[in-house]
C-alpha cells in the first residue's frame, strides 16, 4: 500500500513575511491535518490523496463522511457527488439526477444516498478545482471513492510503515439531513471505530462536526475526542434545536467556548475566526485555551486565491504564494494544529517554527 515512502524534505521556501509576536502557546504539540488528503495535489478524498499526505508527513488524514443507500460510510465532502466524480457522464445513472433540499438549500445533482456502495465503486473521482489545480486534474478518472474502512486501513498501514502514528479526523457531513432520511450517523460511526480499537480518548481520532447536537450525542457514546467546527459567518444547521447556538459568532464568545468545552475537546474554526485581518490574532485562541479547548483552524491552501494579500506571489489566482509563512503566523497565534491541502508545506512550517 505504501511500498515506498518519500522522505519529508525541508521546503527551501524563503518568503520571510512580517510575523506577529508570539502571543499564545499551544496546549498540545501542533499537528498537521491533511485536509481531504494532500488535496492540493490529488483529487480530494481518494486513497492517492491520503497516501501522499502520509508520505509528506501528515499526522492526521481527514475524511469527510456521507452514507450510501446501503448505509456504508464513504469519503466525500458532500452527499451531492456531481462536482467531484464522473457520475454526470454515466448514462446508466442519468435517471438518478434529482433535486433535494439539504440544510435549507436546494441542490440538483446525484446523491450518495441513492447509490449502493457497489454502484459508487464504479465511479471515479475528479478534481474539484481544476482551474487552480490543473496538475491534480490530470488524475481525473483514475481513482475510486474510498470507504471509511479503507481510509482506516490506510492510516493503520501508514503507521506500520512509517513508524509514526497516523490518525484519522473524520467529519460527519449533514448529520441532521441524514437523520431525517432514516440514516443516523453517530452510533454507526462509533461502532465502526470501536471495531478497529478506536474507542478511547487517546485513540488517534478526532470526530468533527459543524452541528452541535450530534456532537453532544456522540459525547454520550464514545470517549473519542470531539471537535466543534465553526465558520466565520452563519450558524450550525441545527441552530436553535435543543438550545444549540444560533450563530457561530455566539459559539466563539468566551461563554460560547465554555459551553463547547462541556462536550468537545477542541474547536475547528475557519482561519478567519482567529485572525484579525492585520497579521494579529483575535482573542478566540486565548479564550478557547482558557476553556481548555484545543484549536485546529482550516483551511491553509497554497494558491493566491486562498491566501491573504501579504502572502501572495504575483496576481494569478492559481500561482502558489507563501503558505508556509501563513501557517507559521498562525502557529505564533498558539494553534494546536491546522488543516491544510498541502501537508508538506505544513510539516515544513512546523519544523521552521521549532
Ligand atoms: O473540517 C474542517 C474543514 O474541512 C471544514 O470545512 O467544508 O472543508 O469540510 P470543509
Ligand atoms: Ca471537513
Amino acid at each position: 500500500m505504501l511500498a515506498t515512502l518519500a522522505p519529508v524534505h525541508a521546503s527551501g521556501q524563503t518568503g520571510a513575511m512580517t510575523s506577529p509576536a508570539a502571543v499564545e502557546k499551544p496546549l498540545s504539540p501542533p499537528i498537521v491535518i491533511a485536509h481531504r488528503g494532500a488535496s492540493g495535489l490529488r483529487p480530494e478524498h481518494t486513497i492517492a490523496a491520503y497516501r501522499l499526505a502520509i508520505e509528506q508527513g501528515a499526522d492526521f488524514i481527514e475524511p469527510d463522511l456521507v452514507l450510501t443507500k446501503d448505509n456504508v460510510f464513504i469519503a466525500r465532502h458532500e452527499n451531492d457527488i456531481t462536482g467531484t466524480t464522473d457520475v454526470s457522464t454515466r448514462p446508466e445513472f442519468a435517471g438518478r439526477k434529482t433535486t433535494k433540499t439539504i440544510d435549507g438549500a436546494s441542490h440538483t445533482g446525484w446523491f450518495t444516498e441513492d447509490f449502493t456502495l457497489r454502484e459508487i465503486k464504479t465511479l471515479r473521482a475528479k478534481e474539484r478545482l481544476p482551474q487552480f489545480r490543473p496538475e491534480s486534474a490530470t488524475y481525473d478518472g483514475r481513482f475510486e471513492i474510498p470507504t471509511l474502512a479503507e481510509v482506516i486501513a490506510l492510516a493503520k498501514e501508514g503507521s506500520r510503515l512509517t513508524g509514526r502514528t497516523i490518525g484519522i479526523y473524520p467529519e460527519t457531513k449533514h448529520p441532521s439531513y441524514f437523520q431525517s432520511i432514516g440514516k443516523p450517523m453517530e452510533a454507526k460511526l462509533v461502532a465502526e471505530l470501536k471495531k478497529v480499537g478506536w474507542d478511547s480518548a487517546d485513540a488517534p481520532v478526532f470526530i468533527q462536526s459543524f452541528e452541535v447536537n450530534n456532537l453532544k450525542a456522540l459525547k454520550g457514546m464514545t470517549k473519542v475526542r470531539l471537535i466543534q467546527l465553526m465558520d466565520a459567518a452563519g450558524g450550525p444547521a441545527d441552530a436553535g434545536k435543543n438550545s444549540a447556538p444560533t450563530s457561530y459568532a455566539a459559539m466563539a464568545t468566551p461563554e460560547g467556548l465554555r459551553a463547547i468545552a462541556t462536550y468537545a475537546y477542541g474547536i475547528g474554526p475557519n482561519k478567519n475566526v482567529i485572525w484579525d485581518g492585520k497579521l494579529n490574532p483575535t482573542s478566540v485562541v486565548a479564550n478557547a485555551h482558557a476553556a481548555g479547548l484545543r484549536v485546529h483552524p482550516w483551511t491553509f491552501r497554497a494558491e493566491n486565491a486562498f491566501l491573504p494579500a501579504v502572502y501572495r506571489s504575483g496576481t494569478d489566482p492559481a500561482t502558489h504564494g507563501d503558505i508556509t509563512a501563513e501557517i507559521q503566523a498562525y502557529l505564533k497565534f498558539g494553534v494546536d494544529g491546522f488543516f491544510t491541502d498541502f501537508p508538506l508545506q505544513g510539516v515544513n512550517a512546523l519544523k521552521a517554527a521549532k
